[in-house]
């Protein structure tokens, strides 16, 4: 454990759990090769594949091995939750997380999934997601996980493990690696140079990876013309040498595409298992025959020794409770929700609204006389918020995308309800219009105080097809004509307050300007709470904190990147999202990183200090990488004051440039963060522990994570283009 503590003047205030998972390999090892010892070569190939698609209770079950007394292995989707049950928890997506920037609700959210996985007896859940990580603004499933920036990432990926590890579960960090779209998944090949995979796309699977991660799950796609799931240089050198992986790594459902390369390019566990039509030959007896000739026995030994150790790792060996899912989806019955669960839930979804504008600082709402809710996004999907099948619709309040990245909601605290019932405490007359049609919107808006307009964007997963968005969006734009609704509602009320329900980046050009256009509010992907959350901030019960996980751009073509056919060459490099934008020097509406208060921060007193020693990165491989990568070798510290009248949470963001000897380099990364939360007048430090890596460049010559020689500039401040202190440190 290493805790960070945050301290207003001297009283401590918060205490985070900065953390992964802290497991002992060494031991589980031991154990897993004792276990090993005892298993025939058929029980072995059993524990390695899975029985079938929709055989067992879970998404993905292994065979029983009775002379271990190891009942199935069971693995389960998702990233946000317990999928196809009920009784569940229903939390925001990875996105959401990310959006509150906020290291121990990244960590309660994990520990919550963990609980309620553990609860129902299953061993893993298939999340959390961090590829995709964002090359492309339209991603289908970029909500699945956190944010285009890896650091972020990173951060992200690690707390959410370090909670579902140490609540008794299996993480799975999914997919690795280069599925950034959903066109053409299952047969496009990524072709990403050496630098842009370590900075980038390998970043957060590192940070994984030094979390302990149980499992990884490799993707559909092509990596330089081979296979994820059968890739030797992404699999054996990448993951198990360059990282030192120790877990095991799982194919995607049916990404598996042969047995002896596979075997040997470091594949351990196939999934789902050959159906009955004979989809999926591999694993199972095809990779049993395969063994001595082609795949070594030991081979087979280390994969088996990789799944039990993670087991053992996690202590699953003894008192797991029986597993409570079934493959229809019916459940157990059992309600794994506690208050806490909920109450994480809404603080995840309430911290990571991000406000965007306030004019006239017309919220936090002071008892307006009466109130239009406007759009189909404010209400529950009226033919029943479980309607649609893996939430393949975007009909009513949009709160997940689609695909296996969903969950079954226990409840939704819909966005009109809550405010209906909130307003009614203060004597508020609310009038609701919940369809998209312009024209009702402007007449149910003309005669109100104010007027909230709910507008949505949604992705997915590409077996479902949602008003012709095939996984990817077509286009950034709002669902269902929404910029046109905005623009009625405000063409006739000057109190217009936009609430925005997305899966990522939509363009605002429309009406961000419009003067009626009082507010924006960035509601992001809220889960159950989204009601709930949402008033908290509509009404000030706290002041919004979210930040920007990424870049709202004026039009789409600012991101350099778009939707591939095909190969996908990655030739924009190192240069997404707002590494891009400021890097061609383009302007964004809202940038990485932004986020308004309904109070006000000021950053003073930087201090840098440290002597980091230029070079390449050297000690033994740690599950993550060279040890040395995770040494501090500097630390920022900065003051922050709360200057106005209310109690607010700030993040504070560290940016990094490194020195010209790093060749081609981005202006500025991610490289720390900190949230703290200070009352008004108060003040507070903000500590960033920035480690050898975080100096670092991929020197794609000495194929080694090295520090540049020279001066790093050290930028501190509110978002990545709102710099409010600036200072140098060099390597010598
Ligand atoms: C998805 C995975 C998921 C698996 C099992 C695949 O289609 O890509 O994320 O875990 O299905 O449902």
């Amino acid at each position: 454990m290493r805790p960070q503590i945050s301290v207003f003047l001297g009283t401590v205030v918060s205490f985070v759990c900065a953390q992964g998972f802290n497991g002992d390999w060494d031991v589980a090892y031991a154990k897993a090769t004792t276990t090993l010892a005892k298993l025939s070569t058929s029980e072995k190939v059993g524990l390695v594949t899975g029985i079938g698609w929709g055989k067992g209770p879970c998404t993905g079950n292994t065979s029983p091995l009775t002379s271990i007394n190891f009942r199935t292995l069971c693995l389960q989707d998702g990233p946000l939750g317990v999928r196809s049950t009920t009784g569940i928890t229903a939390f925001p997506p990875g996105i959401q997380a990310a959006s509150t920037w906020d290291r121990s609700l990244m960590y309660d959210r994990g520990h919550g999934i963990g609980e309620e996985t553990k609860t129902l007896g299953i061993n893993v859940i298939l999340g959390p997601v961090c590829g995709p990580l964002g090359e492309f603004a339209q991603g289908g499933r970029n909500w699945e996980g956190f944010s285009s920036d890896p650091y972020l990432a990173g951060v992200a990926t690690e707390q959410t493990i370090g909670g579902i590890q140490d609540a008794g579960a299996q993480a799975c960090a999914k997919h690795f690696i280069g599925n950034e779209q959903e066109r053409g998944r299952e047969t496009m090949n990524s072709v990403i140079d050496d630098r842009t995979m370590h900075e980038l796309y390998l970043w957060p699977f590192a940070e994984a990876v030094n979390a302990n991660v149980a499992a990884v799950m490799c993707s559909y796609n092509k990596i330089g013309g081979s296979w994820a799931c059968e890739n030797q240089h992404t699999i054996n050198e990448l993951l198990k040498t360059e990282l030192g992986f120790r877990g095991y790594v799982v194919t995607d459902w049916n990404a598996g595409h042969s047995n002896t390369g596979a075997a040997n390019a470091g594949l351990d566990m196939g999934m789902p298992g050959t159906d009955s039509t004979g989809k999926n030959p591999f694993w199972g007896s095809a990779l049993q025959s395969a063994i001595g000739s082609g795949v070594p026995s030991t081979r087979l030994d280390d994969m088996v020794t990789r799944i039990l150790a993670s087991w053992y790792l996690t202590k699953q060996d003894s008192g797991y409770p029986a597993i409570g899912v079934t493959a229809k989806g019916g459940g157990s019955g059992r309600n794994v929700q506690t208050a806490n669960h909920t109450a994480t839930a809404r603080a995840v979804a309430r911290d990571g609204i991000v406000l965007l504008k306030n004019s006239g600082n017309l919220l936090p709402l002071q008892k307006p006389k009466s109130i239009a809710i406007i759009g189909s996004g404010a209400v529950a999907n009226p033919q029943g918020i479980n309607s649609c099948i893996d939430f393949g619709c975007d009909t009513g309040t949009l709160v997940q995308g689609w695909g296996s990245g969903s969950v079954t909601l226990p409840f939704l605290s819909a966005p009109a309800d809550a405010i209906t019932t909130r307003a009614k405490t203060d004597g508020t007359t609310v009038t609701t219009s919940a369809t998209d049609t312009a024209s009702q919107g402007s007449s149910a808006a003309q005669s109100a105080d104010v007027a909230i307009v709910f507008i949505t964007a949604d992705s997915g997963e590409e077996y479902i097809v949602v008003e012709k968005n095939t996984g990817d969006r077509n286009d950034l734009e709002a669902w269902h004509n929404g910029a046109d609704l905005v623009k009625a509602v405000a063409g006739v009320n000057k109190n217009t307050i936009v609430v925005v329900n997305t899966v990522g980046p939509i363009l605002l050009e429309a009406f961000a300007d419009l003067p009626n256009v009082k507010a924006i509010v960035w509601a992001g992907l809220p889960g159950e709470e989204a009601g709930d959350a949402l008033v908290d901030v509509l009404y000030g019960s706290v002041s919004p904190s979210g930040k920007l996980p990424y870049t709202i751009a004026k039009v789409a073509s600012d991101y350099g990147t778009a939707i591939q056919t095909g190969s996908d060459t990655f030739s924009e490099g190192l240069f997404i999202d707002y590494r891009h934008f400021d890097k061609s020097n383009i302007a964004p509406r809202y940038e990485f990183g932004f986020g308004l208060s309904y109070t006000t921060f000021n950053y003073s007193n930087i201090t840098i200090t440290g002597s980091p020693t230029s070079g390449t990165a050297s000690g033994t491989i740690v599950p993550g990488g060279s040890s040395s990568l995770f040494d501090t070798v500097a630390t920022v510290t900065a003051i922050v004051t709360n200057s106005g009248s209310v109690t607010g949470a700030e993040v504070a963001q560290l940016y990094i440039g490194l020195p010209s000897a790093a060749p081609s380099s981005p202006i500025r990364q991610l490289r720390g963060f900190q949230k703290v939360s200070i009352p008004a007048g108060a003040s507070t430090p903000v500590t960033f522990n920035v480690r050898r890596k975080d100096l670092s460049y991929w020197d794609t010559t000495a194929k080694a994570w090295t520090v540049p020689q020279g001066s790093f500039t050290i930028s501190v401040g509110a978002s990545s283009r709102d710099i409010r202190l600036t200072g140098s440190i060099r390597a010598s």
